[in-house]
C-alpha cells in the first residue's frame, strides 16, 4: 500500500510543475472544464445504429488511454470478433503506454488521435466504428456520452455517468431519442453475478424490508495527487465532482437499487477538504465525510469515505462495502453473504466473483448486449439516479446541513 506522508518539498515543487503541464493542456486543447461548464447542452437523436449480427466482426474505438482502460484492457481483448480501430487521447505518454500494451498483446496497431476533440470529429465520425469504449476524466462524460448518442454509436462509458443534473437529464432524453443505442455506464457491480443474487435475495424477503444500511469507502491510499500523472483531475473537484461522484458513485448506485430504483429524499453530512493540503495546496477534494441517506420507505444508510486508514489494519479500518439488515436478518452484498435472523438457518453464500472479476462479468454482459440489442444491466436511469445522489451528498457535506432531494432538483 501507498505511504503518501514522504513527500519531500523538492517532489512537491517538481509535482506542482507538473500538475501546471497537465492544467496548461486541459485548457490547450480545447476541452476545459469552463468549455464543459458553460456550454449549453444539446441532444441529437443521432443516426439509428444498425444491429450488429451474434458473428459480427465489431469495429471498437478507444476513448482515453489512461489507468482505467488500461485496468480493462484485458477484458476488452477477451471478447471474440473485435477489431480496435482508433484510439484518441491528447496524452502522449498515456497513449503510447497502451500502443506499447497493445503490441505486446500482438493486436495490430490501431489509428492515431491526438486532439482532444478528435474523439467526436475523428473516431465517431468514422463508418468502420460501431461501439466506442470511454474512460476519461469525469467533467468530460456528459458531453462526450451525449455525443456519442448524436453519432448513432452504441458504447460502454466510465462512471460517473456525469456530474450535473442537465447532463444527467440530457443522457436520459438522448437515450429516449435514440434508443438504439446500447449505452453501458461502467458501474460494473450491475452485472456481477453476486449483486444481482443479493438484490434478487432482498427482494424475495431474505431479510425483510430492508431497515439499516452502512456502507463505507475506506483505504490507506489516496488518488489524484500530483505524482500520479493525469490522474491528478481526481484531486480537483471541478474535473471530478469530488470523491461523492468520481469514487462513491458506485455505492450510491448500490444503494438506489436495494431501495427498489429510488434515489434518497433527502441527506446530511459533514466532511473535511484539507486533509492532504501539504502535499498539495490546490487540492479541494473532500478526503474525509461522513453522510446519512434518508430513501423513501424508511431505509437509513450510514456512509463513511475515508482515505487515511491506519497502517497495519488490525482494527479493519478498511474496505468497500455495502450492508443491509432488516428485521429478519442481514445481508453484506460486497460480499455475497446473507445472515439470517432465525439461527436455526445458516448463513448463504450467494457466491459469484468479487471485485476484479465484476469488470470481467461487466464487459461480458456488454458484449453480449450489443450482439443480442438487449438493454445493458447498468445504463442512463441508473446513472442518472447515481449522479443525483451524489450531488445531493455533496451538497450536504459542503453546506454542512440535512438538504432534500426536492431543493437540489429545485
Ligand atoms: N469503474 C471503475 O471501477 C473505475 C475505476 C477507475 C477509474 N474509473 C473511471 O474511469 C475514468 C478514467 O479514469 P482513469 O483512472 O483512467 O484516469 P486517467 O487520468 O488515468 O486517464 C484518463 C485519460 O483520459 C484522457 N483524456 C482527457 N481528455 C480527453 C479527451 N478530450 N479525449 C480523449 N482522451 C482524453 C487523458 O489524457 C487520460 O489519458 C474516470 O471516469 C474514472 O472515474 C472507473
Amino acid at each position: 500500500m501507498e505511504d503518501n506522508s514522504h513527500t519531500s518539498r523538492r517532489d512537491f515543487l517538481t509535482q506542482s510543475a507538473k500538475v501546471a503541464a497537465i492544467a496548461g493542456l486541459v485548457s490547450r486543447q480545447g476541452f476545459s472544464a469552463e468549455k464543459c461548464e458553460h456550454e449549453k447542452l444539446e441532444v441529437v437523436a443521432g443516426p439509428t445504429p444498425k444491429p450488429i449480427r451474434p458473428d459480427q466482426t465489431i469495429g471498437l474505438g478507444i476513448v482515453g488511454a489512461g489507468v482505467r482502460t488500461g485496468s480493462l484492457l484485458g477484458h476488452i481483448l477477451g471478447q471474440k470478433n473485435m477489431v480496435i480501430k482508433a484510439v484518441a487521447d491528447p496524452h502522449e505518454g498515456n497513449r503510447n503506454g497502451l500502443l506499447n500494451k497493445l503490441k505486446k498483446a500482438n493486436i495490430p496497431t490501431p489509428d492515431v488521435y491526438t486532439g482532444s476533440e478528435d474523439y467526436r470529429d475523428k473516431l465517431l465520425a468514422r463508418d468502420d466504428i460501431q461501439v466506442v469504449f470511454l474512460a476519461t476524466p469525469c467533467y468530460t462524460h456528459g458531453k462526450m456520452y451525449l455525443d456519442c448518442f448524436a453519432a448513432g454509436k452504441h458504447f460502454y462509458g466510465e462512471k460517473p455517468m456525469c456530474i450535473r443534473v442537465d447532463e444527467a437529464n440530457a443522457l436520459v432524453e438522448a437515450q429516449k431519442k435514440n434508443p438504439k443505442v446500447i449505452a453501458q455506464i461502467g458501474f460494473q457491480r450491475r452485472a456481477s453475478e453476486r449483486y444481482n443474487k443479493g438484490i434478487q435475495a432482498i427482494r424475495d424477503g431474505a431479510i425483510g424490508k430492508p431497515l439499516a444500511g452502512r456502507a463505507q469507502w475506506a483505504m490507506g491510499r489516496t488518488y489524484g495527487l500530483p505524482s500520479q500523472g493525469t490522474r491528478v483531475w481526481m484531486g480537483r473537484a471541478r474535473l471530478s465532482g469530488d470523491w461523492m461522484l468520481e469514487q462513491a458513485c458506485h455505492t450510491w448506485d448500490v444503494l438506489c437499487w436495494v431501495a427498489g430504483e429510488k434515489t434518497p429524499v433527502a441527506i446530511s453530512g459533514m466532511g473535511n477538504r484539507e486533509v492532504f493540503k501539504h502535499m498539495d495546496p490546490e487540492r479541494d477534494v473532500t478526503d474525509y465525510y461522513i453522510a446519512n441517506l434518508e430513501f423513501p420507505d424508511g431505509l437509513l444508510v450510514n456512509y463513511e469515505h475515508i482515505w487515511f486508514v491506519p497502517p497495519r489494519d488490525e482494527r479493519r479500518w478498511s474496505g468497500v462495502y455495502e450492508r443491509f439488515a432488516g428485521l429478519d436478518g442481514g445481508i453484506a452484498l460486497d460480499e455475497g453473504k446473507i445472515f439470517p435472523r432465525n439461527k436455526k438457518k445458516k448463513p448463504v453464500d450467494l457466491g459469484g466473483p468479487s471485485g476484479g472479476g465484476q469488470n470481467a462479468e461487466s464487459m461480458k454482459a456488454f458484449f453480449n448486449c450489443l450482439r443480442s440489442g438487449t438493454k445493458p444491466p447498468s445504463g442512463v436511469e441508473n446513472g442518472r439516479r447515481a449522479t443525483l445522489t451524489g450531488l445531493l451528498v455533496r451538497k450536504a457535506v459542503y453546506e454542512k446541513r440535512r438538504v432534500t432531494m426536492k431543493e437540489l432538483l429545485g
